[in-house]
């Protein structure tokens, strides 16, 4: 038997008991005649104390000991004089009386502690070293709680879990493809799902009624903090619902994740319309922990003889509380963090109201201390706000003031990481113009439903989607719609997407046909699993929520993929081997 024990187990209760722990040596020290091992698993730290005046030898092999050895030893519990307060079997240490060394190790090329002195690239190299880091394998054991929980809870609302191919044919999220090249069928490839969309919904077709699956999705797209190639979804689908009943199902879900696995209650779900999220945040996903809200502020700064002004098509801003003591130098600072490429703002003006009722502002000479009053008024300034302004087109202004936004939530200490809150966002648009390819595509996806009465809207572009994306502290953490089930509705949808009938037979014949033999209406949600886990785990970035993430070039640098293949597979794949080109 290796163990009897784990290394989080042993607690005063166990003393006197004779026992057996095997795991990695966290640190080796020699003190006088004693020589202290902590030894570590993935449940705990347990303190060894070899003893020279008890057993020389077995000292001896004890002071040989490095790092990460994997070691077996036995002896009897005993209370520890000096205990430790900071771990869980900090009361007791264990007067060992064997030692067996399983395994040796060379010193590890970063400390594998809560916080490690390994840089990003040679942790991910040793990526099952840093694996061993309690601080990593808290995220795991969380995505498994959280993968746990959803399987429960799902299964238990009548869901069945159902798998979907991986070897299929493009399906249009809007992110390039990864491709299979197939070797029986020469020239043809097959592509990776970028989410299993389209089974899901034939799915429903065959009368599974609800389905789910927690699966993986493959998009081959720029990586950011909270993206990867290959991520994962808790994709579900539902037929005989109305939008209301989906939110309301997966909602339900997000509670019941938060509270089991955080014993977090999630406060009221908010719902905001896109064009008020757009309006109001300058973001389709809103953080609304914090309110600062965009106002409009064109009546009452146009045509007053400030020209930047006069040219905007848009003049708005924010108000921050508390901040009319910002120095100049602060304000300077933030000037030019909006002027930065990244953000694109031409300048920014501020008003100061303060403390004693009197204005300041960046704009003295061509705004009177009445009207700075009138847009601290709108605004719903008091004594002690700063606001801040900026103008220019539409689209940019409000993009440029959500940003903003965000910022000063972050120096200003609004975005808690332990603070959840949940908003639903409706009625997205069904089309966004691309300007590159000059024809509409799909904001969500092309079998999402418009909402009613678009048949009798002129200009396209004001449709609106029956879709609906649930944001969590200002993150899209899930997104879905109800569906097109008809063939015709389908045809035309393509049809308004510049898809050719024959293209659409071709890509997508099968689905369109499927909807000829009683498709039931249908509609259903994925969540961004790998992105769930990370705001839960208080972070943004998903990458220590995966246990073999890829880097931001795409690499798996731990095995060096992707790589070259040998000349026989170029052959046999049938395509030109970058030796022949
Ligand atoms: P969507 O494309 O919005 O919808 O994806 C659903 C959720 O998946 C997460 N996500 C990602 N997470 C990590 N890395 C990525 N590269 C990545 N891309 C997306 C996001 C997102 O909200 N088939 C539809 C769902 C439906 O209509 O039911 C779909 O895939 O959190």
């Amino acid at each position: 038997m290796y163990r009897t024990h784990n290394c989080g187990e042993l607690r005063l209760t166990n003393v006197g008991e004779h026992v057996t722990i095997s795991g990695w040596v966290q640190i080796a020290r020699e003190f006088g005649s004693l020589t202290f091992v902590d030894v570590r698993d993935r449940y705990g730290i347990t303190q060894l104390v070899f003893d020279r005046s008890q057993d020389a030898d077995l000292c001896d092999l004890a002071d040989t000991l490095g790092r990460e050895f994997v070691i077996q030893a036995s002896g009897t519990v005993r209370e520890r004089s000096n205990k430790n307060p900071n771990r869980a079997t900090g009361d007791i240490e264990i007067d060992a009386k064997t030692l067996t060394i399983l395994n040796k190790s060379k010193v590890p090329p970063f400390t594998i502690e809560e916080e490690t002195d390994g840089g990003d690239d040679l942790r991910m190299k040793y990526r099952y070293l840093d694996l061993r880091r309690p601080a990593v394998q808290r995220n795991i054991i969380l995505r498994h709680e959280v993968a746990a929980e959803t399987r429960k809870y799902l299964s238990e609302q009548g869901f069945l879990e159902i798998e979907t191919p991986f070897l299929i044919k493009s399906t249009p999220e809007g992110a390039r493809d990864f491709v299979v090249p197939s070797r029986m069928n020469e020239g043809q490839f097959y592509a990776l799902p970028q989410s299993p969309q389209t089974f899901k919904q034939l799915l429903m077709v065959s009368g599974y009624d609800k389905y789910f699956q927690i699966v993986r999705c493959f998009r081959d797209e720029d990586l950011r903090a909270d993206r990867q190639p290959e991520f994962t979804q808790i994709d579900c689908e539902m037929s005989f619902v109305t939008r209301e009943d989906v939110l309301q199902t997966f909602e339900a879900l997000l509670r019941h994740i938060m509270k089991t696995v955080k014993n977090i209650d999630l406060g009221e779900v908010e719902r905001m319309a896109y064009d008020d999220a757009i309006r109001f945040y300058g973001i389709d996903k809103p953080d609304t922990r914090f309110e600062m809200k965009i106002t409009e502020l064109n009546e009452l700064t146009q045509n007053k003889g400030f020209v930047v002004f006069d040219n905007a098509e848009l003049v708005a801003g924010l108000c921050v509380e508390g901040a009319a003591n910002y120095t100049r130098k602060q304000l300077d600072e933030l000037t030019n963090w909006v002027k930065r490429p990244q953000i694109g703002a031409k300048g920014l003006v501020w008003v100061k109201c303060n403390a004693d009722g009197s204005f300041n502002s960046s704009v003295k000479k061509f705004f009177t201390e009445e009207q700075s009053a009138e847009w601290a008024a709108k605004m719903g300034a008091k004594e002690g706000d700063l606001l801040l302004v900026i103008s220019g087109e539409k689209d940019k202004t409000r993009k440029q003031l959500g940003q903003l936004r965000l910022e000063l939530g972050n120096r200003l200490g609004l975005r808690k990481a332990d603070e959840f809150k949940a908003l639903w966002v409706l009625d997205f648009p069904l089309l966004e113009w691309d300007e590159e390819l000059e024809h509409y595509h799909a904001c969500h996806h092309p079998f999402t439903r418009p909402k009613d009465g678009y048949e009798s809207i002129e200009n396209i572009a004001e449709i609106k989607a029956e879709a609906y994306d649930l944001c969590l502290n200002g993150n899209e953490i899930a997104g879905g719609s109800i569906r097109i089930h008809e063939r015709d509705l389908q045809e035309k949808m393509f049809e308004l997407l510049g898809v050719g009938k024959e293209e659409a037979e071709e890509k997508f014949g099968f689905l369109m046909r499927a909807f000829e033999y009683g498709a039931p209406p249908h509609g259903g949600i994925a969540f961004g699993f790998d992105r769930l886990c990370a705001l839960l785990g208080g972070q943004e970035s998903i990458r220590d929520f995966i246990a073999f993430p890829k880097n931001n070039s795409g690499r798996d640098v731990m095995l060096n993929a992707p790589s070259p293949i040998d000349d026989l597979q170029y052959k046999e794949l049938h395509i030109a081997s970058a030796v022949e080109e």
